[in-house]
């Protein structure tokens, strides 16, 4: 019988290269934008079948302001247009979902969005789903130290946004980077690059990501038990 495979209890995506996609195909990077959305709750929905825990997904950062006026519009108003959408259908999925990054720059629209989708899934017991919008992790990273009185470790932990480590990192479209991600809770994940674009990355692209992930070797600085000298 196949030996059972180990799921990571949270895994994190930099969903890049909705643009290249649509690039490809002769077609505007919004809509690029608008499959890499919907790939998001596939990829999402399945991971939670495959009963993962947690997972982070990057969906706009800090420094994706600095993109084209009507790009930065797209990506704050298409949230808006698609979960609205769906909502009935997220909100009775087991899923529960948090926003994790600023609430100070977007609209009030998108916080009215957001607070209504951590209301009404936050009762569920199934996969927790960090949409790291508007998210960077220097901008995290300060405002946990911000909050610090007794200045440990842990203190520390709990006041950053996303508070469980990070077991496996995937980043798709082929770039080999972190982009200001993550960066305290990805201190020991395992990290997977593809160079399949985000809105071609299959429920099977996912899939290959967690077997690799299992064929390495964790040791948290350690050395194997066998390799111990009697
Ligand atoms: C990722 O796709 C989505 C966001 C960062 C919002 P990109 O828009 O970065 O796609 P490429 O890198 O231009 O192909
Ligand atoms: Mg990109």
């Amino acid at each position: 019988m196949a030996k059972e495979l180990v799921i990571p209890y949270h895994v994190a995506i930099i969903a890049d290269g909705n643009g290249r996609w649509a690039k490809r195909r002769k077609l505007p990077r919004s809509t690029g934008h608008y499959f890499g959305g919907m790939n998001i709750a596939k990829i999402v929905s399945y991971a939670n079948d495959l009963n993962v825990k947690e997972m982070t997904v990057f969906t706009f950062s800090t420094e994706n302001w600095n993109r084209p006026k009507d790009e930065v519009d797209y990506l704050m108003s298409a949230p808006l247009d698609i979960v609205k959408k769906h909502i009935d259908k997220i909100t009775t999925s087991n899923i529960k979902i948090k926003f994790v990054g600023r609430r100070t720059k977007i609209s009030n629209d998108l916080i009215a969005l957001i607070n209504e989708l951590e209301l009404k899934t936050k009762n569920n017991s199934g996969l927790l789903l960090n949409v790291a919008f508007d998210y960077g992790a220097y901008d995290e990273i300060i405002n946990a130290i911000t909050l610090m009185k007794d200045k440990t470790i842990e203190e520390f932990e709990k006041n950053l946004m996303v508070k469980t480590p990070v077991d496996l990192l995937i980043r798709t479209s082929g770039e080999t980077r972190i982009s200001n991600f993550l960066l305290w809770q990805i201190s020991y994940a395992e990290i997977y690059f593809t160079k399949k674009h985000w809105p071609a990355f299959s429920k099977r692209d996912f899939l290959k990501a967690i077997k690799i992930y299992n064929k390495k070797d964790r040791r948290f600085g350690k050395i194997k038990e066998k390799e111990k000298e009697k």
